[in-house]
């Protein structure tokens, strides 16, 4: 709507004042970011690799138990919503839609963005088993990193249908136009850059689970705030999960580094220098080409999901997977162990030049205007 350029930065869009359009279009877009090309952390699967991935399979088996809920004891998405077997459902409904209602459009925004992501789960498992070594040889393989594909997927499937119901009952958005877009993002799929390559597809769920993680405990601050405890509840209790899957997978590549850091320490770079993109860029409502780009800026201006995320989320990998203490990596490796340890902090001074302003339309809340001033 605008006057103003924009532009993503991984997974956030980045809208740039005119006044510093060049010099941030040239970081964002033109890659000087830094002096290297994405082709200098060129990595392959090759055998090594596949056999690292295979010899960590005892490895998983130990841990599944720990990384994924037993499904006896797992939370389920009618624990959160109003029971409509009971004779006083109404009421239940009543007050349901009734905190609903306190939370203010931009919020209902990020909500249907992040719910639309997670309703696009069968791209998830389908890119899952791509990857070499890990994947479902037979979609019912005993094999352990098969049985962690399907245990993640399963417990992934209740974020989505969660989010869904609660957005149904609330009364608040314009379902059929939220139930498109979930139709378009899983019709045009999603390409995480990570090939077939457990390594690079290792990296990239770490850093995304730990960025799904951030986004809806942030919109369960905000629920709490416009005081809608079902939603605070239901967001902190999807986080919760995110957070176990984030610890899984920084543990899976922990053992890689541990096993193979030289190509652990290129592939952790060339999915940086790639950028981390959200799953859900190429949604679409049927009418509006730039939805994500819109969702995202709203992201940004409520604070669920920032440029500031970002740079913690790297720093975050680089102080978890110790990339500072790594030793004796040969000069390439080197290079990009030292572009990895500064990264987090050239993220963070681009964050304070993030401005944005103007109003955009959404067809999910009936075509009303998000105001995006900060
Ligand atoms: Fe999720
Ligand atoms: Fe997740």
């Amino acid at each position: 709507m605008s006057g103003f350029r924009t532009g993503f930065i991984g997974f956030t869009l980045v809208i740039l004042p005119k006044e510093n359009d060049i010099a941030v279009a040239n970081l964002f877009f033109e890659n000087n970011f830094e002096e290297f090309a994405v082709s200098q952390f060129d990595v392959h699967v090759t055998s090594s690799r596949f056999e690292v991935i295979k010899g960590m399979e005892g490895f998983v088996k130990e841990n599944l138990e720990k990384l994924l809920m037993p499904i006896e004891e797992s939370w389920q998405p009618t624990d959160f919503i109003p029971d409509l077997a009971k004779g006083n459902w109404n009421e239940e409904i009543i007050e349901f839609k009734a905190r609903a209602a306190s939370l203010p459009d931009e919020v209902m925004v990020v909500l249907v963005g992040d719910m639309v992501t997670e309703e696009a789960l069968p791209t998830y498992q389908s890119w899952i088993n791509r990857l070499q070594g890990v994947r479902d040889a037979t979609g019912a393989s005993n094999s352990p990193w098969a049985q962690w594909g399907r245990g993640w997927t399963a417990e992934e499937n209740r974020h989505g249908d969660l989010l869904n119901k609660y957005l149904y009952l609330s009364g608040r958005v314009d379902m059929r136009a939220v139930e498109i877009t979930v139709q378009h993002l899983i019709n045009n799929g999603f390409d995480p850059q990570t090939g077939d390559d457990p390594y690079l597809g290792f990296i990239y769920t770490s850093f995304q689970e730990r960025a799904t993680k951030i986004s809806h405990r942030n919109v369960g601050v905000l629920a709490k705030k416009f005081g809608d405890d079902n939603l605070h509840r239901i967001c902190g209790q999807i986080a919760g999960d995110e957070a176990r899957h984030e610890k899984a997978y920084k543990l899976f590549m922990s053992q890689i580094f541990e096993l193979d850091p030289a190509q652990a320490v290129l592939s952790f770079a060339k999915m940086m220098k790639t950028k981390i993109t959200m799953p859900a860029v190429l949604m679409y409502d049927g009418r509006d080409q730039n939805l994500f780009e819109k969702y995202s800026t709203v992201a940004q201006k409520t604070g669920v999901y920032t440029v500031k995320d970002y740079s913690e989320i790297i720093g975050d990998l680089v102080q978890h997977w110790k990339l500072d203490t790594i030793q004796g990596l040969s000069d390439v490796s080197a290079k990009a162990q030292d572009y990895l340890c500064n990264l987090s902090e050239r993220y963070a001074k681009l964050a304070d030049r993030v401005t944005f302003s103007g109003k955009e339309k959404f067809s999910w809340i009936f075509d009303r205007d998000v105001i995006l001033q900060p």
